[in-house]
């Protein structure tokens, strides 16, 4: 190795630290995430040149085989449509956690029987947190990629069956820091680790899916950092603790905004409420109106809020939302738009939607803000958005998204619904909101019922 470059290592790993730590920081607001997103790239690329720089490598030949496969399935993963991003995560969570399972199994194997308390300890962590994470992503992604059954799959003492194999699990790993040469249990803690992630993600469904690939992100992150222990990687110490202390925030936000109690979330116990299944859609008649009724109701208002949901992301309408957000704001009507935290499908999708399309940021309110505004509101606009304005989330105890906050359409003046047909959304059950007296239904796609709304507008067909 050339003089000197241990220190460029060093230096390439702080700097490669620090930068992740801003990313984070500015990953935090929509106003600086592009540059959050640049400050972890390029954190990324030093980590990697600097490993590359590593003296103890003796053969690149392997790496570079690895560095193009990787790029082979990376990057048609990176172009995947917006709406896939919480699948294609789930997916990046478990080959990251794939590799941490298999650097951990091989440094078992290469040291044992002598595996020193402290590396035993860290390393049955490791492949207990990444076994998990494996599989266990590798459900979720079917599941929201809808390869496998969205239903949660319940039975009775299910917790007990999980919370017994991760205490087998556990007992096995505490065996091994006592005993390392009993090396034939290791196997079995692995295996129980990669059965515990399929058990963890079957009782969970619909809604609750947003918290747990935030949860399965903490654990690949923890995982990540138990190995920075085991190979003795300060920088993957940093970058694993700070992947799995953020994705834990994000789930403990998440599960603070569906209400879900955060120690069922830990223990992967949740979900299992959804008693009603797929509720039928009942044919009772609801008020439907046209985009010229639309457009006159919403130019006779004062004040105006928007909620998007998926629909909107599908239809890709959000320029066109922006253009009726012009013309109304122009027309002198206070608009704003009401962010609900797991509308559409990835967290901050409709953020991120809504800044492709140049909306202010100041106009994005979030849930709690927006709640207390829609009792003086004239309508509020619901561009397919359907679970997160369900009212049975507020009386339904039989509903499976009872308890999860809402945003309260139902409080404003008039509400009008832009969607296809009555289907339900994610959660997969009606929506009382469509047949109440105040709601009218309008029926179509976000895009093309929004632009036919912006024409009526534009051709001065308002009377406000
Ligand atoms: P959903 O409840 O999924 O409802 C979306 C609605 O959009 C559907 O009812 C659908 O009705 C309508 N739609 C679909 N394509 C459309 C189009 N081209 N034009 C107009 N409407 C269209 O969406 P939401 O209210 O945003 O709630 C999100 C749900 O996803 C929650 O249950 C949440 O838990 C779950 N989830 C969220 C995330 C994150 S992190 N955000 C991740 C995974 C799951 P039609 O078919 O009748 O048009």
């Amino acid at each position: 190795m050339i003089p000197g470059t241990e220190y460029v290592i060093e230096i390439t790993y702080i700097v490669a630290a620090v930068l992740f730590i801003l990313a984070l920081k500015w990953l935090s607001s929509p106003v600086t995430a592009r540059r959050g997103v640049w400050a972890g790239e390029v954190g990324m690329v030093l980590a990697i040149a600097g490993t590359l720089l590593y003296r103890g490598i003796v053969d690149y030949k392997w790496i570079a085989i690895a560095l193009v496969l990787g790029a082979i399935i990376g990057i048609p993963l990176g172009n995947v449509g917006m709406t896939a991003v919480p699948q294609r995560t789930a997916l990046s969570h478990a080959f990251g956690a794939l590799c941490v399972t298999l650097v951990g199994t091989a440094e078992f194997y290469l040291r044992a029987p002598n595996v020193p308390p402290f590396l035993m300890s860290v390393l049955s962590l490791e492949v207990i947190l990444g076994g998990l994470t494996v599989t266990g992503s590798l459900m979720a992604a079917g599941k929201l990629q809808e390869i496998l059954p969205q239903r949660p799959i319940t039975y009775k003492g299910q917790n007990f069956v999980n919370l017994a194999m991760l205490a087998i699990a556990v007992a096995i790993a505490v065996r091994l820091v006592l005993h390392p040469e009993a090396m034939v249990l290791y196997p079995f803690m692995v295996g129980i680790a990669l059965v515990f992630g399929v058990m963890m993600i079957v009782p969970i469904g619909g809604a609750d899916m947003p918290t747990v690939i935030s949860l399965l992100n903490s654990y690949a992150g923890l995982s990540a950092a138990a190995m920075g222990f085991v190979l003795n990687s300060k920088l993957l110490i940093v970058a694993g603790s700070l992947d799995g202390a953020s994705g834990f925030i994000l789930s403990v936000n998440m599960s603070k905004a569906m209400n879900r109690s955060f120690t069922n979330v830990l223990f992967g116990a949740f979900g299992q409420v959804q008693t009603s299944g797929a509720a039928a859609v009942e044919a009772r008649p609801v008020h439907s109106a046209t985009p010229e009724e639309a457009a006159a109701i919403l130019s006779a208002a004062n004040k105006v809020v928007i909620v998007p949901g998926y629909g909107m992301a599908v239809a890709q309408a959000q320029h066109k939302v922006r253009e009726l957000y012009d013309l109304l704001t122009k027309k002198g009507v206070d608009v704003k738009f009401g962010i609900h935290p797991v509308a559409g499908r990835m967290p901050g999708h409709m953020n991120v939607l809504l800044a492709e399309a140049d909306i202010p940021y100041d106009k994005l309110l979030d849930m709690e803000e927006v709640n207390a505004d829609f009792p003086q509101t004239d309508v509020a606009l619901v561009i397919g958005a359907n679970d997160v304005t369900n009212p049975a989330a507020r009386s339904d105890v039989g509903s499976p998204i009872y308890g999860m906050p809402i945003l309260d359409v139902d409080k404003a003046r008039t509400v009008m619904v832009i969607k296809r047909s009555m289907n339900p959304g994610f959660a997969g059950i009606d929506n009382p909101l469509y047949y109440l007296d105040n709601t009218l239904m309008l029926f179509g796609d976000a895009k093309a019922f929004v632009g036919s709304i912006v024409r009526e507008l534009s051709g001065g067909g308002g009377h406000g």
